[in-house]
């Protein structure tokens, strides 16, 4: 029986160029959470997706002497490549150049119009292409040329605008967005975000342009094909196309079982348009609105974003190289506080990999397989129902460990739930060395509590193996099969599957290869500068 739905979204990327560890990031922020809360049983819809419309997309095709539709298929492999190697499990991937997209664009607009939530007017302003955003004189910066630069990216702005457009009434909609978010206290996360959004509505929204005339490469509205709809009243659209919106089809009432959605996790690049202007969006529809609305920080090195156009990013798959992906996935997970901006570089990945993985979750599978082969011919020992039963310094922890961790992951505190678990692991460590099997296994006498000990260290093992699965699932289905036990994916109660004292006596153990074998930075060939 399913707990309900869980949806959520990443941003649908911009095809201008691949994905990178920035992108990377939220999207195994949202694996993270899509390989949980499937394993603690809701029907989970996790969409993702590429932005295909607007100027800066036609622009870069054209830079590549290509047409946009043959550079945005181009990039198809790109992204859909790099999701597949990170072990991405998204339920859908939409392209906003997709006829099911064109059908909720034209749905949704034909239906704000209709509402009289649109009319026809112009603007003229400072246009920056990177960002696809008009910004305010007084917002703009100088660059050391003296030219107006975007505040976010940095980049020229030009003049834009002056033709006949459409306008979104945006700025009817400022009282009702505040109250909104009085109401609606988790809306906006983390805090910090929410104070920057207040206080930009407080300043007085403006009307929002949503077409375009001047070039055709967008999805034309209804009401006047003239015109193409703005790359974002696209792009924010596909969050409803990629839960059956408008399909009428194989997944009719699909989106009526998943609206409105449970998370849109963003960078805090994207917050505004989708604190802002979506849920003004979603008013005008008389749709509901997203539950959370998480913006995360950015990843800096060197004190400075990351970005492609910056030159200092890193391709996800040079570090999987290195480190392999689950790996990755753990560190950009539990060391950069989701919400806060976090500094990455390769010494501290290194210095987490051996604190966290090699010396502490691997070194403990390798100990204890190895004493099992050793004491027990590699297989479970049998202990009592009155062991089983018995409290011991691990199953202590392990039965306060759904609560809290459970409450991390659905707080998407991916740093707490991560070291959750690694205190039960860095636990059974120091159960073994306080045991000492070795010194149990000198004397038949001690016999039964040696079997004790290293059941209750095994079981330990299965249990973090579960929770450490939506972080490394490639290890956690390792660990299961040297343990000779089930399919970890196919886990949907995860609170009754981490209950003490299930695995079964007998069953085969295999020690296999070190999980995470030490690195030393000195030997790593790489730099993330
Ligand atoms: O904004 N640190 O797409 P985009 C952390 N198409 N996250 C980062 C990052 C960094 N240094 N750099 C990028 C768009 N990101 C629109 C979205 S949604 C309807 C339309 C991540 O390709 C972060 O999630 O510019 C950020 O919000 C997103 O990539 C921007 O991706
Ligand atoms: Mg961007």
């Amino acid at each position: 029986m399913s707990k309900g739905t869980y949806s959520f979204t990443t941003p649908i990327y911009y095809v201008n160029a691949a994905p990178h560890l920035g992108t990377a990031y939220t999207t195994i922020a949202a694996d993270t959470v899509a390989r949980y809360q499937r394993m603690n049983g809701y029907d989970v819809a996790f969409v993702t997706g590429m932005d295909e419309h607007g100027q800066k997309v036609a622009d870069t095709a054209a830079d590549k002497g290509m047409t946009p539709q043959d550079w945005c298929d181009s990039m198809e492999p790109a992204f859909r490549d790099a999701w597949d190697m990170l072990g991405i499990t998204y339920t859908d991937f939409v392209r906003t150049t997709e006829p099911r997209h064109a059908v909720t664009v034209q749905k949704f607009w034909q239906d704000l119009y209709d509402k009289g939530w649109c009319y026809k007017g112009s603007y003229e302003g400072w246009y920056c292409v990177h960002e696809e955003t008009y910004y305010a004189e007084s917002d703009l910066e100088k660059n050391d040329e003296g030219e107006l630069v975007c505040p976010d990216c940095k980049r020229p702005v030009q003049k834009a605008g002056g033709e006949e457009n459409w306008f979104f009434k945006l700025s009817e909609f400022g009282d009702k967005l505040l109250a909104f978010y009085e109401e609606n206290p988790d809306f906006i996360r983390p805090e910090t975000r929410k104070n920057e959004i207040v206080s930009f509505v407080k300043s007085g929204l403006k009307d929002l342009s949503i077409s375009r005339s001047t070039f055709d490469w967008g999805v034309p509205l209804p009401f006047d094909e003239g015109h193409v709809a703005y790359v974002w009243a696209d792009a924010l659209l596909a969050y409803l196309t990629g839960i059956g919106y408008g399909d009428e089809g194989e997944r009719a009432g699909e989106f009526d079982a998943r609206w409105p959605m449970q998370y849109h996790f963003v960078g805090k690049d994207i917050t505004r348009f989708h604190c802002v202007i979506w849920p003004a969006m979603l008013m005008a529809a008389g749709l509901p609105i997203t539950h959370t609305v998480f913006g995360h920080g950015f990843l800096l090195t060197k004190g400075e974003k990351m970005s492609k156009s910056k030159g200092n990013a890193l391709k996800p798959a040079d570090l999987c190289k290195v480190f392999g992906v689950d790996a990755y996935r753990y560190y950009f997970m539990s060391d950069v506080q989701f919400g806060a901006d976090g500094s990455i570089s390769m010494e501290r990945m290194v210095q987490v990999y051996n604190a966290d993985l090699a010396n502490t979750w691997g070194n403990l599978c390798s100990r204890v397989f190895n004493m099992t082969k050793k004491y027990f011919d590699g297989q479970v020992p049998e202990v009592s129902a009155g062991v089983l039963a018995k409290e011991n310094p691990l199953r202590a922890i392990s039965d306060e460990l759904y609560a809290e961790y459970d409450a991390a992951l659905g707080a998407v505190d991916f740093t707490a739930a991560a070291a959750a678990v690694q205190k039960l692991a860095g636990r059974v460590n120091l159960y073994v060395e306080e045991s000492a099997p070795w010194n149990l296994a000198k004397s038949e006498e001690t016999a039964g509590e040696l079997a004790e000990v290293i059941y209750n260290a095994l079981e330990a093992i299965r249990i973090i193996a579960l929770y450490m699965a939506p972080f490394m699932p490639n290890t956690s289905a390792e660990v299961f099969r040297r343990l000779s036990l089930g399919d970890i994916e196919a886990v949907t109660d995860i609170e009754a599957a981490t209950a003490w004292g299930q695995l079964p006596a007998g069953n085969p153990v295999e020690i296999g290869d070190p999980l995470f074998p030490r690195l030393d930075m000195d030997a790593i060939d790489l730099s993330m500068e």
